[in-house]
């Protein structure tokens, strides 16, 4: 089981940087609908989420048979697994490790992981991946973009030509939960019937509500109603389906994030350059991989806490050992208290 998610110790105030949280909150006019909905917990929620998965619907422009929603991102994942049951799959790594938890709990026997290396600074060669897919010829395919924790973005372009370029009855597991922090759309719906494909989608993240739960996939309808099938009733609780419905009215917030979190991870980045024995891998999203030359990674994490700053070590993520961290960004005076420390940190 996936240890992290979050700073759980002892200490008080510590700013944590583990999470990859929307560091401008939650929108306002959603907190009011919470609390407002509040009154209705006394009621069991839509069983399957009709109302919600409907303004999803109309506000992405997909059908209702090729969406559901989940109990975070996260249920869905296992969910797809336990669905389709691929015997095998290939996974392209380092990447969110619960991919793999998932597919061996429900039985596959085959994984295979293309591993990208740091010296490629982790941008998967193109040939070299469609190789691997044509080689091992694996039912399931599972790509995070952009990935959790390198930052890497596959281009659309780039990602279509992987899938029409596999063979026809690949399927594709593409894990799109941090794409609202990036300046592309991603990989688009059109392409769910022309091959067989789940989209996934957190809300968590992007709109800073990792209590609450909530996500979705968009997907070929054959895979997304054999998910349904096996979807257990009421996973998803009155508030979350309310925040689902609020989607609508976040165009503002959400321009206005991508637009702050452009601007401050290009700020972070530039300044992560100028420290020594560091390397901050280029990111589109709302967090770095910074590799640690000198000092282990899980020193550098405990000096750090010393500073009140929490980081994650990576050593979990296939491919990356005792050298990596991964930092969020968030405000930028918290963004300026990290970069002073691990300056001081690393010119001691
Ligand atoms: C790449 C990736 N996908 C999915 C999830 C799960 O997100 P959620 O909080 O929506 O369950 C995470 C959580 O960190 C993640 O990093």
């Amino acid at each position: 089981m996936n240890r992290h998610g979050g700073y759980t110790g002892e200490k008080d105030n510590v700013l944590d940087f583990s999470v990859n949280i929307n560091p401008l909150g939650m929108p306002e006019g959603l907190k009011q609908i919470l609390t407002e909905t509040i009154g209705e917990l006394n009621r069991y929620p839509e069983i399957d989420g009709r109302t919600a998965l409907n303004v999803l619907s109309s506000f992405t422009k997909i059908p209702v048979n090729e969406l559901i929603l989940g109990n975070g991102a996260i249920e869905l994942i296992y969910l797809f697994a336990r669905a389709v049951r691929p015997d095998s799959a290939v996974l392209l790594t380092p990447a969110f490790n619960e991919y793999r938890r998932a597919l061996e709990m429900n039985g596959c026997a085959n994984i295979t992981e293309f591993v990208v290396s740091e010296q490629e600074d982790f941008i998967a060669d193109s040939e070299a991946f469609l190789d691997k897919i044509q080689e091992t010829a694996p039912q399931a395919v599972f790509i995070c973009n952009p990935c959790n924790p390198t930052g890497v973005f596959i281009e659309p372009d780039i990602l279509r030509e992987w899938i029409f370029k596999a063979p026809a009855d690949t399927i594709w597991f593409i894990d799109e939960s941090f794409i609202d922090f990036s300046d592309s759309g991603g990989i688009g719906s059109e392409i769910l019937t022309d091959r067989q494909i789940v989209l996934l989608r957190s809300l968590t993240k992007f709109y800073a509500l990792p209590g609450l739960r909530i996500g979705y996939a968009a997907g070929s309808p054959e895979i997304i109603r054999k998910m349904k099938d096996l979807k257990e009733p009421w996973t998803i609780n009155a508030l979350a389906l309310k925040a689902a419905e609020y989607l609508p009215e976040t165009e503002n917030f959400a321009s206005q994030s991508r637009k702050f979190m452009k601007s401050e991870r290009l700020r972070v980045e530039k300044a992560l350059e100028d420290i020594h024995c560091i390397k901050a891998y280029p990111s589109r999203t709302d967090f770095h991989l910074i590799r640690s030359d000198r000092i282990p990674a899980q020193e550098l994490a405990d000096r750090l806490l010393d500073y009140g700053i929490c980081v994650r070590t990576c050593e979990d993520f296939p491919g990356l050992g005792e050298k990596f961290i991964r930092t969020a960004v968030k405000l930028p005076e918290d963004n300026d208290r990290l970069i002073g420390a691990l300056r001081q940190i690393t010119e001691e």
